[in-house]
């Protein structure tokens, strides 16, 4: 049994990590600050006496005896994260820096919860691992993006300097249940917008893609990417390498929902990347893994779990 620490684990992704983890026998500490995560997320743990909530900023240092750290505290969806982008830069970054220093104090392993983001807009087509990305450090979406750039940067120089056992991955775009049902992030706004029979929001033509992963397969290659030898640090992809355009989307959402929705246009907002596909190719080799779960059947869990929107 390992005492793993998960900050940011009463958000989406992080209360299935937490899940998870109990399940495979370890001790979980959840440190969250509850900014865009929620109790409710982890209540099926609450009582479990193998886990514990903690409400604490990663801002400021945390001390606890742990074997391994998951870092994902960072709000995700560009409204939340744009809401207060100082906060957000500092979140990545200080953030990093603190769970870096438990893991030098207690000799843990720590892997970084990284994003496609840090490839920008990209030119390579699709994304692999040694591109370095085309941000721009000055927009809108930069507090994210140059964030979580600094946090990688972070994570390789506490390796390089102080022999800190680190994991970098880079997610792409993950869905499933516990999302918020408006926080402007594609599939579950749209799936909400199809139960509830509202127009759908596309911004721009639509023709811009994206690759959309299911929560579970995210968790297992995260899971497979801590448990590898020491000298494998990534930064590695975890993405689902289905690519569909967002009208695409729409249109299976309105299929699977049987939705009357009527899809609508708005302005592309400024540095929206034009495409996004990982490639996995090391994922496979190294991880032996890939994403089992294709977008129709992810689709149709989520709606089950959105059920509740139907109008
Ligand atoms: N969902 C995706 O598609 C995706 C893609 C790439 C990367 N990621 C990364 O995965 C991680 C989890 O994302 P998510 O989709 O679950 O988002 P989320 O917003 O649901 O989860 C983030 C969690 O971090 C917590 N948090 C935010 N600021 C904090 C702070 N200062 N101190 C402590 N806790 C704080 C939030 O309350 C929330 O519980 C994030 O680091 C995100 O950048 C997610």
């Amino acid at each position: 049994m390992k005492k793993i620490l998960v900050s940011g684990g009463a958000g989406f992704i992080g209360s299935h990590l937490c899940t998870r983890l109990i399940k495979d026998g370890h001790k979980v500490i959840c440190l969250d600050n509850l900014f865009t995560g929620s109790e409710e997320n982890i209540a099926h743990l609450k009582g479990n006496p193998h886990f514990e909530f903690v409400l604490h900023d990663v801002e400021f240092p945390y001390e606890a005896e742990v074997d391994e750290i998951y870092n994902l505290a960072c709000p995700a969806s560009p409204i939340h994260y744009q809401h207060d982008a100082i906060k957000t830069i500092k979140t990545s970054v200080l953030g990093a820096i603190n769970m870096l220093g438990l893991a030098k104090k207690t000799n843990a392993k720590i892997m970084q919860a990284s994003t496609s983001e840090i490839y920008g807009d990209p030119i390579i087509h699709p994304q692999v691992e040694s591109y370095w990305g085309n941000v721009n450090p000055i927009g809108i979406r930069s507090c994210y993006d140059e964030g979580k750039r600094c946090a990688e940067t972070l994570f390789m120089d506490y390796h390089r300097q102080n022999g800190i056992r680190i994991k970098i991955i880079r997610i792409f775009n993950t869905y499933g249940p516990r999302m918020l049902p408006d926080d402007g992030r594609v599939v579950s706004n749209f799936v909400v917008q199809a139960l509830r029979n509202e127009d759908i929001t596309i911004y721009g033509s639509g023709a811009q893609t994206r690759s959309f992963q299911y929560v579970d397969d995210l968790i297992e290659g995260m899971v497979r990417m801590m448990n590898t030898e020491d000298e494998f640090i990534g930064p590695i992809n975890l993405g689902n390498p289905c690519e569909f355009s967002i009208l695409e989307l729409a249109e299976k959402v309105i299929e699977l929902t049987g939705s009357q929705s009527k899809l609508i246009f708005k302005p592309l907002p400024h540095d929206d990347p034009r495409q996004r596909k990982p490639d996995i190719t090391l994922a496979k080799s190294k991880l032996l893994w890939q994403p089992a779960i294709g977008l129709e059947e992810g689709l149709r869990r989520m709606i089950e779990y959105f059920g509740k929107y139907r109008s």
